[in-house]
């Protein structure tokens, strides 16, 4: 067994090299930009981790962490395009230093790129992972559409229930299927599987939280993100939908006059309004709830708990994280 530190440095002594050839240019050092730029590198270890929990690690975990981690990149890409995202890991993001055609064909790539580290593993599981991998990716993508609606709805149309589903899709299935795969090449039966899914999910749902907490409330040094993007570009994060539940009419009217504009202030004055109806208290509270639905799906893995250890320890860094 090894700890989290440990797995990143496996990983990254397979991973961390130039994935792309050097010709288009244009094309392949945005590609490379994303990946150079760091990174904390959760889904491959999930793999790993998902691996470990019920056997020696397999090089095909390795394949599994590499294509879930450049799928992850290629979305972060494009991510960043829709959002209108200026920094990622303290960087200029991909499409303001490229533009945006080698930003969307860099994802394009890597996405491609998936597939050849997939085809890498073993046939006696490939299509099994694959599928799995499939139904995670067009997840992402359903919940990233949804993401992009709500942006354009009134809060009032969007329940807090609509949040949730939407970043389970967009975050959760791919830390989720990251460990399921892990999983299967650990040799897991179906009901370990399905447990150490679930765990994942609910872990995700509370890792997209405490992003979007960050977003608003983290230091822009270590987050390595523009403080207060989704403020700007009208996300209905839980602390929109949270502020609107409890503000008072004066609050609620101010809310909505900014919503529909774009003041220079505009980051400062919803923060305000946040804090003072204390819906960044209120994150922590829903941190706990999903953490605690998660550790009951990990309870019910059955291996010794001694095994769930680094498990355990990467879900509380994940839900503390400042960066
Ligand atoms: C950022 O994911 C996108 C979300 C799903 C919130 P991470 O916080 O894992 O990003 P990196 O890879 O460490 O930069
Ligand atoms: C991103 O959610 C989820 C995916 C990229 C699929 P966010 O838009 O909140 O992620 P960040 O904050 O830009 O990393
Ligand atoms: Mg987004
Ligand atoms: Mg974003
Ligand atoms: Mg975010």
């Amino acid at each position: 067994m090894h700890s989290f530190q440990e797995l990143i440095e496996q990983f990254g002594q397979r991973f961390e090299h130039r994935q792309f050839p050097e010709q288009p240019s244009r094309l392949y050092d945005a590609a490379s930009h994303i990946l150079e730029i760091g990174g904390k590198r959760i889904r491959p270890v999930l793999s790993l981790m998902g691996n470990e929990l019920f056997d020696t690690l397999h090089d095909d975990a390795f394949h599994v962490g590499a294509a879930v981690e450049l799928f992850h990149n290629f979305t972060l890409i494009h991510d960043d395009i829709m959002d209108k995202a200026p920094i990622r890991r303290g960087k200029p993001t991909v499409h303001m230093i490229y533009g945006d055609s080698a930003a969307i064909l860099a994802g394009d790539v890597m996405l491609i790129n998936v597939y050849e580290k997939l085809n890498k593993i073993r046939a006696h599981y490939k299509h099994k992972i694959i599928a799995g991998f499939n139904k995670a990716a067009i997840e992402v993508c359903e919940g990233q559409q949804l993401d992009m609606d709500y942006e354009t709805m009134d809060p009032e149309q969007v329940r807090y229930d609509d949040y949730v589903r939407m970043i389970g899709l967009k975050t959760s299935v791919l830390l989720a299927a990251s460990l399921q795969l892990g999983a299967v090449i650990g040799g897991a039966g179906e009901g370990n599987q399905e447990h150490i899914y679930n765990f994942g999910k609910n872990i995700g749902i509370a890792f997209q939280i405490q992003d979007d907490y960050l977003d608003a409330f983290g230091d822009p040094e270590k987050f390595g993100k523009q403080q207060g993007g989704d403020i700007l570009v009208n996300k209905k994060t839980f602390l929109l939908l949270k502020a609107l539940e409890l503000c008072n009419p004066a609050q609620h009217n101010e809310l909505k006059t900014l919503l529909a504009s774009s003041p220079d202030d505009k980051v400062d004055r919803v923060l305000e309004i946040f804090k003072s109806c204390k819906a960044d208290v209120w994150a922590e509270k829903e941190k706990e709830r999903f953490q605690e639905k998660a550790f009951e799906s990990l309870e019910s893995i059955a291996v010794l708990s001694s095994r769930k250890k680094p498990l355990m320890e990467l879900a509380n860094y994940l839900l503390n994280r400042q960066q």
